[in-house]
């Protein structure tokens, strides 16, 4: 667990870097593309690909443990209605999709992508189990594990539970399958559609969350997986609207640290098409003489956080001492401790994980710089 944790986070920085010039490279191309090109068919393969691996990297990511997260207190139902329309398409339309919402629920924190992840993932199970026609359920409920039930339970922790189901209909599993479907890696189906990772990075994700999976299943009588995350105290907040104004890059400045040539120049690329000023530097060293040369005229630094030298929150604190007013976005294919704790954002922090698009970026500054005034020492 260790090793693989460790593998896939070094795997990830390389690997994430690479994929941010691939697929930031094709979107430039389509948009010089004539709309009849015959490119266009290649092109979209290309991004197609990039974007499976994506996938497959926060896949790994997310069972290390190692995935960079920003959890939010939520309702699950109203996360999961948001999803209905993706589960759908997902399942296809030979599988009814019922959807069990229970009322009052209990508020939980989560990162709601996590929560994407886990439908996700049991979905493309629970059709692939189910082969043809079928149903699937999706349920929701406030469970309380008391001591008795979790002594039966090794790994239970009494409390008070917030309930997500996924049920199917499909072939179900022996219990011999049963013992490894956590296991990374482990799969039944055939070689190259899966990796035998949808479990193990569901299984992640509950950990990281301390809450608990349960499976019921037997062969020829369908699947149950329950997932149990902790109840928080909190009120959930009313869901931010998503929208961002459209970027107005005018007369904003940028800069820009990354030490990567050839994301530098990608990044520097999406900020000007968006209209900023850009201040580019590839090390922190240069970000500093550049910044002391603007004579306090930066609105935004957007750094990497993995830099030789010093780390992109030492950059930003420096920076801070003489450009109070400046916002600050870091940005990152795999994040070590410096501005997440166990791989949890610190409240207030602006995150980009790598690899973004473009629009990702414009909303992420937007934002960041749509915020009051901050703290120099925070
Ligand atoms: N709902 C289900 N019904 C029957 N078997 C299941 C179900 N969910 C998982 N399994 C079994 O557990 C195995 C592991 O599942 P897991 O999601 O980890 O990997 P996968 O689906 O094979 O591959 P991947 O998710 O990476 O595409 C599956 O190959 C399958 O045998
Ligand atoms: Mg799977």
């Amino acid at each position: 667990m260790e090793s693989v944790g460790r593998l896939a986070g070094g795997v990830a920085h390389d690997f994430n870097n690479m994929l941010s010039v691939i697929l930031g490279l094709a979107d430039f191309i389509e948009e010089q593309l004539e709309p009849n090109s015959p490119m266009r068919g290649d092109l979209q393969e290309i991004k197609k690909a990039g974007q499976r691996s994506v996938e497959l990297t926060r896949q790994l990511l997310a069972f290390a443990r190692k995935q960079t997260v920003s959890p939010k207190v939520l309702n699950i139902n109203a996360t999961v209605e948001g999803l209905l329309k993706m589960l759908r398409r997902l399942i296809g339309e030979d599988i009814a999709l019922v959807w069990a919402p229970a009322a009052a629920l209990w508020s939980v924190r989560i990162d709601p992508t996590q929560v994407d992840q886990i439908l996700a993932n049991l979905c493309v199970n629970a059709r692939d189990a189910i082969g043809g026609t079928g149903k699937l359920t999706i349920e929701t409920g406030n469970v309380t594990l008391d001591a008795e039930y979790c002594a039966e339970h090794l790994e239970y922790v009494p409390g008070e539970y917030v309930l997500l189901a996924v049920s199917d209909d499909g072939c179900g599993m022996d219990e011999d399958i049963l013992a490894k479907i956590f296991e990374p890696f482990f799969t039944t189906k055939g070689m190259g559609e899966s990796t035998g990772l949808g479990l193990s990075t569901v299984y992640g994700i509950v950990r990281q969350n301390n809450g608990f999976i349960n499976v019921y299943s037997e062969p020829g009588q369908g699947t149950t997986l329950k997932i149990y995350l902790p109840r928080h105290g909190g009120q959930a907040l009313e869901e931010l609207s998503e929208s961002v104004p459209a970027a107005d890059g005018a007369g904003r400045i940028i800069l820009l640290v990354e030490d990567e040539t050839a994301l530098l120049q990608l990044n520097q690329r999406m900020l000007t098409s968006l209209g900023y000023t850009v201040l580019a530097a590839s090390t922190p060293g240069e970000a500093i003489r550049l910044a002391r040369e603007s004579q306090g005229r930066i609105d935004l630094l957007l750094t990497d956080v993995v830099m030789p030298e010093m780390n992109g929150r030492e950059l930003a604190a420096k920076l801070h001492s003489f450009l109070p007013t400046m916002k600050q976005v870091f940005m990152s294919g795999y994040t070590a401790n410096v501005i997440a704790h166990h791989g949890v954002l610190d409240e207030g922090v602006y995150f980009l994980q790598k690899p973004f698009l473009k629009k990702d970026l414009a909303a992420k500054i937007n934002a960041a710089l749509a915020q009051p005034p901050q703290d120099p020492a925070a």
